[in-house]
């Protein structure tokens, strides 16, 4: 029953959570998104800053509220990437300092398999292998999961990731950084027929993002210059139908990949998939299709480190440790290990 103290500080989340044998017993997330709001985006140096007030006072309520001493704790665990690196770079600082000082192994984790891992708390183990449409602010990708620590990244996208293309078109309408969840808000009492915005279909079940984003800039732009008021006056139904386009692409690649894979189990993860129309429409086509599937609590979609911690319970149970040499690494690179 190892106990591990986790840390996840990759884009402006400060997260520490405490498992105990792959229990979560303590999971804190410190929000920073009130304090980037007026920059309309993350501003890296403020994360770094903002995560290093945060990290151990959050750390010390993690630990009280598990009522684990850190001298009890068999390991920690940070995410190492992908993510912004002065971000990580505290934590994994952290991580490796308080490793160093109890004499405990330090186990780094991916943020990605982080976010895929959401789906093994306190949820019925799936049927591998499981198709996991990976959807955040800085990724959107379908992961084949064989077990819980191997898994291959079978697509991805070309340019944008969904929830960045959210953000983005929020700023054009003026909503507030993040723009997901002021879309997802809008959208439930708008008409998602109402205007038609592209679905890219691109072969290899891959993702693109970009040209939905211009489209929606042109549109925009054309309507404006008829009517000054026209985003107020349309809010709802503009936010309802760019949300069924980033919907729609999502679902129908995830559709035709598991098809074509012959896949039983379905999964959905990262901050996106707190969507409620996305949640809907996977949930849809899961029962259509007679497939099982699995869509992380609403709690661990966003960043958070109980996610980490789960992971890293795996890692701890397999003998993958990390050590003081560890670097933290912007991009994922072509495969979760390193
Ligand atoms: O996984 P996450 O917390 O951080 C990254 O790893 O990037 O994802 C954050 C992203 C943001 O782009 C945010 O706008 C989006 O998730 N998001 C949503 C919703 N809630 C968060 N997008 C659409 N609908 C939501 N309800
Ligand atoms: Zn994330």
């Amino acid at each position: 029953m190892p106990k591990i103290l986790a840390i996840e500080s990759s884009c402006d989340d400060t997260a520490i959570a405490v498992c105990c044998g792959g229990k979560i017993l303590a999971s804190f997330v410190s929000s920073q998104a009130q304090a980037h709001t007026s920059y309309g985006g993350v501003l890296p140096e403020l994360a770094s800053r903002i995560h290093q007030q945060q990290i151990t006072p959050l750390a010390r309520l993690a630990c009280e509220t598990a009522k684990i001493k850190p001298a009890d704790l068999d390991a920690v665990a940070c995410t190492a990437g992908p993510g912004l690196l002065g971000s990580l770079l505290v934590g994994v600082s952290f991580a490796k300092g308080l490793a160093l000082a109890l004499a405990k192994p330090l186990i780094a984790v991916n943020h990605l398999q982080g976010h895929y891992c959401s789906l093994f708390i306190n949820q019925p183990k799936p049927v591998f292998p499981m198709l996991c449409l990976t959807v955040s602010g800085g990724h959107t990708q379908l992961v084949l999961v064989h077990e819980p620590l191997k898994a291959e990244v079978i697509s991805q996208t070309r340019d944008d990731a969904a929830g960045e293309v959210f953000d983005k078109a929020a700023k054009l309408l003026s909503l507030p950084y993040p723009g997901g969840p002021s879309i997802d808000r809008y959208a439930q009492t708008g008409n998602p027929e109402r205007f038609t915005f592209p679905v890219s279909q691109l072969p290899n079940f891959e993702y693109t993002f970009s040209g939905l984003k211009t489209a929606l800039l042109y549109f925009l732009k054309e309507k404006l210059s008829q009517n000054p008021d026209f985003i107020n006056q349309n809010i709802y139904d503009i936010c309802a139908s760019f949300q069924s386009a980033v919907v729609k692409q999502l679902v129908s690649q995830l559709t035709k990949a598991a098809r074509t894979l012959s896949i039983k189990h379905i999964g959905l993860s990262g901050g996106v998939a707190a969507n409620s129309a996305l949640r809907k429409a996977v949930t849809d086509i899961c029962q259509k299709e007679s497939w099982l599937y699995s869509i992380a609590s609403p709690n661990v979609c966003s960043d958070n480190a109980a996610m980490i911690a789960l992971a890293a319970h795996y890692q701890y149970l397999q003998g993958t440790f990390s050590n003081q040499t560890l670097v933290p690494y912007s991009s994922m690179g072509s495969s979760f290990s390193r």
